[in-house]
């Protein structure tokens, strides 16, 4: 299995480029399934998430192209299989996306359920109520939802419970062939909802209000084909800077979208970095300083992304200071914080926060990936420590970052996949 080995202790400095959004090309990807006309999506990021769903697709019956420059084109006019199996499910949990644009068109679809999870529960609940509410039927039997729907689904006015980003992305897609108006209240508002949105506006839906927390979708008949660009990756963006912060360097993201980051890019100006933002670049430079250490709370957008909380715990493992990060999206996202207690990490959780003691140092040390944003941070806390960490299983990192290695050695790191 593959490993990195990290030397750390160097400044990182430079620019690279942002990839395309995980979060919006997955659900993009999904949204193929609403339409027999073709699908091309450009900006695809080269990640094993990507990989999956593609996979995903083909098995239904979809006929997929992808260029070098990783534009794909996907036509799904041949679909006869309307399943996700649990093999798939089970190593990416976005495999829920297919369910609401399956139930729209074809009017059925079993969706195996995705079980444990490294941080948390993560439940469907939502997804189901929201689909039912449109008039499908949802069943749980032999580890799959099984959805139904005689005719088209009804639209309705639906509130969600609590904001979740991929059941508003299911119900928006399903939304688009329902017949009549669909309100969606309690909506999530990331900018990934938004790029979904954009999509499928240009394939012909009828949508207002995508970004805002109430969404409303005039159902049509059919969808057509479109081409789409996805959005660049603010989560993917925003560790490359905190790469900077943690070793007191100064980075570039190029092909950014900076508006996406304000609350991020607000923290790591509290930790005394000097940020310059320029049309679509951002940069972060600490002009050798060492970070301070920053409270962190995070919150569905426009507050501060749980995808970043782990990144932020890194920096502030080696910062001025002391700092509180309070997790309120997932109940269990703090597998990191052991592994960099392993690295001389002063933290201590507590329920859903951490405070950090930030340590003049950390040293090198082997440490294990558990999910993908704690393989991120674990990657960022060894390029701050001094000698040489192996970062065990990072198949994590690979679903959600493009060529990490190659991007940090841009940067000037010491980092190599062994
Ligand atoms: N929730 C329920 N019931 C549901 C759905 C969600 O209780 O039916 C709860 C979850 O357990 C969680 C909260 O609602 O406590 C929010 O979860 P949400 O549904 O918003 O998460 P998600 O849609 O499964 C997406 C991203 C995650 C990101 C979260 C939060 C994709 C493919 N995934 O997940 O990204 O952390 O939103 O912003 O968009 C990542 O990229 O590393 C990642 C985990």
């Amino acid at each position: 299995m593959d490993k990195l080995r990290i030397i750390g202790g160097k400044p990182l400095i430079g620019k690279i480029r942002a990839s395309g959004a995980k979060n919006s090309a997955l659900p993009i990807l999904a949204a193929s399934l609403l339409t027999d006309q073709t699908l091309r999506i450009c900006n695809v990021p080269h990640l094993r998430d990507i990989t999956t769903t593609v996979e995903l697709l083909g098995r239904m019956g979809a006929d997929i192209e992808i260029d070098a420059r990783l534009n794909v084109e996907i036509n799904t006019k041949n679909i006869k299989d309307y399943v996700a199996p649990y093999e798939l499910v089970r190593t990416m949990r976005a495999s829920i996306l297919v369910l609401g644009p399956l139930l729209a068109r074809f009017g059925q679809a079993d969706v195996s359920l995705p079980g444990g999870c490294a941080i948390g529960l993560r439940p469907v609940n939502l997804h189901i109520a929201a689909l039912e509410a449109l008039g499908a039927t949802i069943t749980i039997e032999n580890g799959f939802l099984k959805a139904r729907s005689k005719g088209r689904l009804k639209g309705n006015d639906f509130t969600f419970e609590n904001i979740t980003v991929t059941g508003t992305e299911n119900l928006l897609m399903a939304a688009t062939l329902a017949e009549g108006t669909t309100i969606i209240r309690n909506a999530a508002c990331e900018p990934e909802v938004v790029d979904l949105a954009n999509c499928l506006t240009a394939m012909g839906a009828k949508i207002e209000g995508a970004g805002t927390p109430v969404i409303e979708i005039q159902g049509v008949v059919s969808l057509y084909g479109a081409t789409h660009r996805v959005i660049p990756d603010r989560i993917e963006t925003a560790t490359y800077l905190a790469a900077g912060v943690i070793t007191s360097g100064k980075v570039t993201i190029r092909d950014t979208r900076p508006d996406f980051l304000t609350a991020i890019l607000e923290k790591f100006t509290d930790m005394g970095a000097h940020i310059t933002i320029e049309d679509d670049s951002i940069t972060a430079d600490m002009q050798g300083r060492r970070p301070k250490a920053v409270d962190i709370t995070t919150g569905p957008y426009p507050e501060f992304p749980t995808d970043m909380q782990a990144q932020f715990a890194a920096i502030n493992a080696i910062a001025q200071g002391r700092g509180i990060i309070t997790e309120n999206i997932f109940e269990n996202r703090f597998m990191h914080v052991l592994e960099m207690q392993r690295m001389g990490a002063q933290m201590h959780i507590d329920k859903n926060t951490v405070t950090c003691f930030g340590q003049d140092k950390l040293s090198g040390a082997p440490v294990m990936a558990t999910d993908l944003r704690a393989s991120a941070s674990l990657v960022l806390a060894a390029l701050a420590a001094h000698g040489e960490t192996i970062v065990h299983r990072i198949y994590h990192i690979d679903r959600g970052y493009e060529c990490i290695e190659e991007k940090l050695q841009q940067l000037g790191a010491d980092i190599h996949r062994v």
